[in-house]
């Protein structure tokens, strides 16, 4: 193996092209409660806080159902930061922010609530200055999307008069299918305009995945082979080995596929596969990312059962720790054929990507955690070392390696020192930690600051949503009819079903291993 010795601080370009404060707002989270709120929410505007990035009038506005009074909420947001920030947090930085948090008791779907956030909104527009603007974040249960878009609109707040900016972010699962994500995205737009809907997906949000673009397009060296004469397939894994835990009653209605294809993998494929954009400008690049999806090959129903793999996990081992099987996790029906893994091998129907196979997969509970874009590249056109076992001269590979242990590497031949010529593959590694010095985040913290600046290159729009859930209903409909006997299964702590290796195998290749 070789690795690239990192410089000495060598200088490093950046863009650093965005770094003011976000414009003044009160920052409205629904369902500020929950796990979301804390885990993430609070711990990311830390982080802005700490970094200079948040208005100097800027609220928190908490809605949730208990009716708890102001300083009750602030004393549970300080205790969650305390729990959840993500490198300790400064007592200056944390009383700021604390300081600014408000409360708004109420059912979601009562006016009243509404009514009450109106008044609370005018009194912090009032008194930090924050000119009425307004991120709504939606941290709820997807069933309340609609419901709480559609009372803001009844209540005047989601307009956006006289200059002021009022933005909803919403949270994934973004529907359930394709007609439920067009529903719910007609609801929306019944409310808000388009400009003011960002739907999140947290993907977007890692640098690493942010970097894939940069990787293409900023670097002259991996364009010209960028496409079907150079590149024989890409693997893209997002595998996990975390099981659903306490998720165990919804993930069961939702599964793998729904879980984390349409939104997750999906990006992952785009920003691979998408054409280089005019402008690196939200509305260029939103549009090459989408033509990459559209450009899926639409599935058949015999299509999905030869080209597509589902499975669940039994018992086993994930890190020397015992996991019991999914069906004996609490929430889970005994008899489910909820997917906990999912493998696939899509096609690209365009002049840079037709014939060229994307394999994705992505499941729970497997060997090792570990998320990557692995890019095979054709053999060399004339096998000139003939002597060499045919083993030994591999075909070049980059691999992205999104997380953890953030980089990339290029694989490729080398002559093993010594009289004759015998050859071994090498890598040439890049390590982010060995460049960069990157404060722990929770990643929500560049979505947040872009919706707070107006920025909504990271998020997905209606068609964007739309067309990720027109590729997978196929799937779900041949799953629904093959009712559960095309369900595999795969040990815990495994590197997934064995069915899964024929994907690539068809063509002579086998998946990366996870662990
Ligand atoms: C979420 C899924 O969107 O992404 C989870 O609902 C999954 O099931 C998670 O575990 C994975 O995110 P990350 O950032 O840990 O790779």
């Amino acid at each position: 193996m070789m690795d690239v010795v990192a410089p000495s601080l060598a200088p490093v370009a950046t863009a650093g092209h965005k770094l003011r404060a976000a414009d003044p707002c009160a920052f409205v989270i629904f369902g500020a409660a929950g796990d979301l709120t804390k885990r993430l929410l609070l711990p990311a505007l830390y982080n802005l806080a700490a970094g200079k990035l948040l208005p100097e009038h800027f609220a928190v506005v908490g809605v949730a159902r208990s009716d708890i009074a102001d300083d009750e909420f602030r004393r549970q947001m300080a205790a969650a930061l305390r729990q959840f920030a993500t490198g300790g947090v400064a007592p200056g930085t944390l009383d700021d922010l604390i300081r600014r948090c408000r409360y708004v008791y109420g059912d979601f779907d009562d006016p009243a609530t509404y009514g009450r956030l109106k008044v609370r909104l005018r009194e912090v527009a009032d008194s930090s200055g924050s000119r009425d603007n307004c991120l709504y974040y939606l941290a709820t249960p997807p069933n309340l999307f609609a419901p709480v878009a559609c009372r803001l609109g009844d209540a005047g707040l989601a307009g956006e008069p006289d200059g002021t900016w009022r933005r909803l972010i919403i949270e994934k699962p973004f529907g359930f299918d394709f007609a439920s994500a067009c529903a719910l995205n007609k609801e929306l737009l019944r409310r808000f305009a388009e400009h003011q809907i960002f739907r999140i997906d947290h993907y977007l949000g890692k640098e690493t995945v942010q970097n894939i673009m940069v990787l293409r397009f900023a670097n002259g060296i991996f364009e010209p082979v960028w496409n079907r004469d150079h590149i024989d397939h890409v693997q893209i894994t997002v595998a996990e080995t975390v099981s659903v835990e306490n998720r165990g009653k919804l993930y069961d209605r939702t599964g793998a596929l729904r879980d984390m294809v349409p939104n997750h993998l999906f990006q992952l494929l785009a920003l691979t596969a998408m054409e280089p954009p005019s402008r690196f400008e939200a509305d260029a690049v939103r549009r090459e990312k989408l033509k990459a999806i559209e450009a899926i090959h639409p599935l058949s129903e015999a299509d999905v059962r030869s080209d597509v793999v589902r499975a669940q996990y039994a018992a086993g081992r994930v890190k020397g720790k015992a996991v019991p099987a999914y069906r004996e996790a609490p929430g889970v029906a005994r008899e489910s054929v909820t997917e906990t893994y999912v493998a696939m091998r899509l096609l690209i129907d365009n002049w840079r990507w037709a014939g060229v196979p994307f394999y994705l997969r992505t499941g729970k509970s497997l060997a090792a955690r570990k998320t990557e874009i692995a890019v095979r590249f054709r053999s060399a056109p004339l096998a000139l070392f003939r002597d060499m076992p045919v083993e030994s001269l591999v075909q070049n590979l980059l691999v992205l390696r999104i997380q953890p242990d953030e980089g990339a590497a290029l694989h490729f031949n080398a002559k093993i020192p010594g009289p004759d010529v015998r050859v071994e593959n090498v890598r040439m590694n890049f390590k982010y930690e060995d460049y960069f010095d990157t404060a722990p985040s929770t990643g929500y913290e560049t979505l947040i600051y872009d919706c707070m600046i107006g920025d909504p290159m990271l998020f997905q729009r209606a068609a964007d949503i739309e067309a990720g859930w027109r590729v997978v209903d196929p799937i779900l409909a041949a799953w629904r009819a093959a009712g559960g006997r095309d369900l595999c299964t795969y040990a815990a702590g495994s590197e997934g079903p064995a069915q899964a290796q024929d994907l690539p195998a068809r063509a002579g290749w086998q998946w990366r291993a996870i662990a």
